[in-house]
């Protein structure tokens, strides 16, 4: 547990989904699969599809604007701005640099960081160690993908599983201790890099007519791999911070995971042996939007009233890297 006087506490989130709803009907309109075979699979029944000019950094934008009036601040008070994606506007600049223009803070350090889908709680740690350092007042740390623009849409077995969004929080400082976001623990093993990847678009492949006639440019996914390595890393890690702080899981009184596979979370939740009431889910609305789930369901978790004053709260993720990481907040 941190015991440094100074907390960081989230001020306040927001999330953004697009308007245009694709249900599991509509993909069985283009591919061979089903409602049935994906509801029972993976809890999934429709997802939110960005529209052509939409991208990640206008989303983000959008969900970091909710936050702030959230958090009653302006953009001048914000000094840092983070932003976790694998679905950037493009190589560079950084998504984060786009955002701040877009909502005209000028006073910022801005940075992407890229943990796939376990990014939120990394840049929420890091966020969080810049703040405590006492050299930046306030973040904004966003979760912004459009995974649309890189599924390939004649694959059912990945195409089926992801949607796009952004959710957002403003993270700053709080003198009483022993509040707001207590701990965390992350970890990576790139050992398992190829269980998730995307081949094309990068340095090793760049974009060439071959590139797009192999499909490189696209989410390549080996999901049952995933699926078991996912189960393991989440109860690891919350298995891990709830020791590090001595508690036990029944003292949780919300958890918010990564939300790719319905399956994945009754077997977290059988694992901790934690009721599946006390999870927060809406994979059923959204499907997986990666690095913009956790946010997305974090700000609906506060704005519902499923995290009161004194509450426990766990953040659990897992991802591309493969990453994993866990976050523990306390509501002030
Ligand atoms: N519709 C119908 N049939 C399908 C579909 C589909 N959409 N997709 C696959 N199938 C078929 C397969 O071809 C296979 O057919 P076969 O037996 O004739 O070969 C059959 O269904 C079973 O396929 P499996 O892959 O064994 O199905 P499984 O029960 O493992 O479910 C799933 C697949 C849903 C992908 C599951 O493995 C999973 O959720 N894995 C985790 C994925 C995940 O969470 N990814 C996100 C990672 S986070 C990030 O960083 C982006």
């Amino acid at each position: 547990m941190n015991d440094t006087p100074r907390s960081v506490v989230i001020k306040g989130t927001g999330s953004y989904t697009p308007a245009n709803i694709k249900t599991n009907n509509d993909l069985a309109s283009t591919v061979d699969t089903s409602d049935e075979w994906i509801f029972t699979r993976t809890g999934i029944k429709e997802r939110r599809i960005a529209s052509e000019k939409e991208t990640a950094s206008d989303m983000g934008a959008s969900a970091a604007q909710r936050a702030l009036e959230a958090a009653k601040l302006e953009a001048s008070d914000i000094d840092l701005v983070i932003v976790a994606t694998i679905t950037p506007d493009m190589p560079f600049p950084s998504t984060a640099c786009l955002v701040q223009t877009k909502l005209g803070i000028t006073n910022a350090v801005c940075m992407d960081i890229e943990a796939a889908c376990s990014g939120f709680v990394y840049i929420m740690e890091v966020a969080a160690s810049m703040i405590r350092s006492g050299r930046y007042q306030h973040a904004l740390i966003i979760g912004t993908e459009k995974l649309s623009s890189i599924l390939d849409w004649e694959d059912r077995t990945t195409c089926v599983l992801f949607g796009d969004g952004a959710g957002a929080a403003i993270l700053g400082p709080l003198e009483t201790p022993g509040v707001g976001l207590l701990d965390f623990t992350l970890g990576s093993d790139g050992a398992q890099g190829d269980v998730l990847y995307m081949p094309g678009g990068g340095s090793a492949n760049p974009a060439t007519a071959d590139s797009l006639n192999d499909r490189l440019h696209f989410l390549k996914m080996r999901g049952r791999e995933v699926f078991k390595l996912a189960v393991k890393v989440m109860e690891q890690a919350a298995q891990e911070i709830l020791e590090q702080n001595g508690l036990e899981p029944d003292q949780l009184s919300c958890l918010i995971p990564h939300q790719a596979n319905l399956r994945i979370i009754e077997l977290l939740s059988s694992r901790l042996n934690v009721p599946m009431e006390r999870f927060y889910l809406n994979l059923e609305k959204y499907g997986n939007t990666s690095a913009a789930s956790i946010p997305i369901a974090l700000d609906e978790a506060i704005r519902s009233g499923r995290m009161a004053s004194g509450d426990y709260t766990l953040l659990v993720a897992f991802g591309a890297g493969l990453t994993w990481g866990a976050a523990l907040l306390k509501t002030p």
